[in-house]
């Protein structure tokens, strides 16, 4: 069993509040640190702020105890060997990285360092920021000797977030300096050596005692671009994916057989190959303009991204085509959304390709009946309801009377729907299913007009000759 180590973490959102409980986790005593004092008193009463699977029952095991919540960014400073920065780099006007959080972290800091500490980048940043830390904390008075800066990038995605944590495909550590590699190893021990797939009752997950995950360890700066690479490289995998799914469409072949004849080569593989209506979220947009940023302020030419970026936005246009493709005029119609988050299992709805539908929809005149299982209370915050916008109690209300069925995002349960009843609800039998959850020739038996993406257009078995498509 690895020692326990003090570790700060500042920032509770995705990452740091996910890699707060995750460290406890593994054995470590956590101060998480957030500025907000209401999130900080909300996370001190149990409540996990975000939907996120064995969160409750992580922070149910550790709050109070392994995990302290606080405000005091000083006494979780002085307290700890370790602090990961987690906290937001949102996109600036210009497109990259808005660092002013890190930076005001790295200030507040240097006021409580006296002793040795390893300052540890968390967040996704653009190369060189590892430096600026530095430098901040020497402008604010600290011994070089005092601190070392490591970048330790975090891969986990929303949704699966705890069992992406511990259960890594490999963890990067970019360290300059012997000790601090050191000081992060031993952090991660519990899970490279492999001790933590033995215990009972673990958060499952692919990793285990005798496949326990690699650390590989980098310079900083190799470890700040592989995180930004690799974002940039799965955003550009999906916009690839959906620029053949567009080709697909165009010579009625099918983009998943694509995909799967593409995938099966290793060199290739298979994840990441789902077309759709364009990535999401908090990370790929913004990662993706940071990393062209950082390209352009370097002098290199990557306007591969600017392609990824266009092809991401065009997606969405694109499905709003196909709506009207199905019902000839836009305006008037009646349209039932299952789907807002920007992907399944999450209640996330930044950059959301399902809300830039919603409102290209609603400025094209249709109304919208729309349900998602979790995101609809935050959507509510930017789409109030009005006499164009209702939000429904479930997938079978939001169809209710509509001329057709949208499926913007990829829930489960909206794969498993009864179909009958969808049928039945539907004014007319139309699905249109940007996330691809349905076999075409079933939806066809179950007697829908079915369009999804890179695959051909699909009828009623029974209603072919009088179909409007
Ligand atoms: C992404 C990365 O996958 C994580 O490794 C990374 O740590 C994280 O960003 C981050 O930088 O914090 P996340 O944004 O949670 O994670 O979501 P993903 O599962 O990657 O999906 C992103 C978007 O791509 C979603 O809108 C999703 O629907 C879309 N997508 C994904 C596709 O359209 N097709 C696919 O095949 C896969």
């Amino acid at each position: 069993m690895s020692k326990p180590i003090p570790i700060a973490v500042v920032g509770s959102g995705y990452v740091g509040l996910v890699a707060a409980v995750c460290f406890a986790e593994m054995g470590h005593q956590v101060i998480c640190v957030d500025n907000d004092e209401r999130k900080v008193a909300a996370l001190q009463a149990g409540d996990t702020l975000i939907h996120e699977q064995y969160l409750p029952e992580l922070l149910g095991r550790y709050r109070n105890d392994r995990v302290r919540f606080t405000t005091d960014l000083g006494e979780a400073t002085r307290a700890s060997d370790a602090i990961f920065i987690a906290v937001g780099t949102p996109q600036s006007e210009a497109g990259d990285a808005d660092l002013s959080y890190v930076e005001a972290v790295a200030c507040e800091i240097a006021r409580s360092l006296t002793t040795y500490k390893v300052i540890v980048e968390k967040s996704t940043v653009p190369v060189y920021t590892n430096e600026w830390i530095s430098r901040a904390l020497e402008r604010n008075g600290v011994d070089r000797t005092l601190f070392d800066v490591v970048s330790n990038p975090e891969f986990l995605r929303e949704g699966t977030a705890v069992g992406d944590f511990l259960h890594p495909d490999r963890i990067v550590v970019g360290a300059d300096s012997e000790r601090a590699a050191k000081v992060l190893s031993d952090i991660y021990a519990p899970l490279t050596s492999g001790d933590y797939y033995e215990r009972e009752g673990i958060i499952p997950g692919m990793c285990s005692t005798s496949e326990p995950p690699p650390l590989l360890l980098t310079s900083t700066k190799s470890a700040e671009i592989i995180k930004h690479a690799s974002n940039a490289f799965l955003a550009l995998k999906i916009s690839f994916i959906n620029a053949v799914s567009n080709l697909c469409e165009a010579t009625n072949a099918n983009v998943e057989q694509v995909a799967r004849g593409m995938g099966l080569d290793s060199r290739i593989g298979p994840k990441f190959l789902r077309p759709g209506i364009g990535y999401g979220g908090s990370c790929f947009p913004k990662d993706v303009a940071a990393f062209r940023a950082v390209a352009d302020q370097l002098g290199i030419d990557f306007s591969l991204l600017t392609e990824v970026e266009k092809i991401n936005s065009l997606q969405k246009k694109r499905f709003v085509s196909k709506v009207r493709s199905a019902l000839w005029n836009l305006r008037g119609k009646k349209l039932g959304v299952l789907g807002l988050a920007f992907k399944g299992d999450t209640d996330d709805i930044r950059e959301s390709p399902a809300i830039d539908i919603v409102r290209l929809l609603l400025a094209e005149g249709c109304s919208i009946a729309a349900f998602d299982p979790a995101a609809t209370e935050r959507t509510q915050q930017v789409l109030p309801t009005d006499n164009k916008l209702r939000y429904a109690t479930d997938a079978y209300d939001a169809a209710g009377d509509a001329d057709a069925l949208l499926i913007l995002t990829d829930w489960q349960e909206f794969a498993d729907l009864d179909l009958r009843r969808i049928n039945q609800a539907l004014r007319y039998p139309i699905i249109i299913d940007g996330r691809n959850l349905y076999d075409p020739s079933a939806m066809s038996d179950q007697g829908f007009t079915y369009l999804s993406v890179g695959r051909p257009v699909v009828h009623p078995v029974r209603d072919l000759a009088s179909s409007a498509v």
